[in-house]
């Protein structure tokens, strides 16, 4: 059993808070992901291309502050124990996993927002307010800002699909109820 099984304070369920926010950011990445591929495969420069960059960097920069929420709730609400009977390795596997996915919630935008900075392009929120420039257009960081962006995405997008797998797995084979324990009416 890892230390989080034993962790004193551990609830027995997650709190509405914290399934809101998984279920709020989970279907945010999917729709940033999608846009994401979907823009970037535009040809040219249309209005439609450039209107669909800006609704991602929103959806983007929205995600991030659903993260940090998300972190600090996290930071201070204990998750519940994992299931009895489950094998240490997988206890351990989920926890880093669950740690990964935090960190690229939070990392993954911020690539994309200096990405954006050094390719000389600060965010509007919304089209309202301008966000800090951080860093001014550089050439030679553009390039690997976007391939950083890129390849955390898939990154995210791997840990993602054995997640999910992981998560249906309990349900369906092992019936332990962890699925339920995200999924509230599935109890
Ligand atoms: C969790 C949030 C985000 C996800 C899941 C995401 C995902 C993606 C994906 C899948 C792509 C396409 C990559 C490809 O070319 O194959 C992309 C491209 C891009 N993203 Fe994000 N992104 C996020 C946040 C952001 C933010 C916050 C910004 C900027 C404020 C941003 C700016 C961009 C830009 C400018 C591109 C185009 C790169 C290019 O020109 O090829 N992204 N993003
Ligand atoms: C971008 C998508 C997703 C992200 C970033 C994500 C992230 C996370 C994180 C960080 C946790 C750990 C919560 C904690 O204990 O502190 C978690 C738990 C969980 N997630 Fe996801 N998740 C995503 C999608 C999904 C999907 C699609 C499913 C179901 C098919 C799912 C099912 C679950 C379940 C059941 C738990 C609770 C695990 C347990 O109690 O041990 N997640 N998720």
């Amino acid at each position: 059993m890892g230390s989080i099984a034993t962790a004193p304070g551990a609830q027995s369920r997650y709190t509405a808070t914290a399934i809101g926010l998984h279920w709020l950011i989970a279907f945010g990445i999917f729709a940033a992901f999608g846009l994401g591929l979907y823009m970037t495969g535009i040809p040219g420069f249309t209005p439609t291309k450039l209107k669909l960059f800006s609704w991602h960097k929103w959806l983007g920069v929205t995600i991030f502050v659903l993260a940090v929420l998300r972190v600090l709730w996290r930071a201070t609400h204990a998750a519940p124990a994992v299931a009895p009977g489950t094998p240490a390795w997988q206890a351990r596997a989920a926890a880093g996993a669950h740690h990964l996915l935090y960190l690229l919630i939070l990392v993954v935008p911020v690539t994309g927002y200096f990405y954006s900075l050094a390719a000389g392009v600060p965010v509007v929120y919304l089209g309202l307010w301008k966000l800090p420039v951080l860093i001014e257009a550089n050439e030679t960081l553009s390039p690997i800002l976007k391939a950083t962006h890129i390849w955390l995405n898939y990154l995210m997008a791997t840990i993602v699909a054995v997640h999910a797998a992981a998560a249906i797995k309990h349900q369906v084979i092992d019936r332990d109820g962890t699925l339920a324990r995200m999924i509230p009416f599935l109890r």
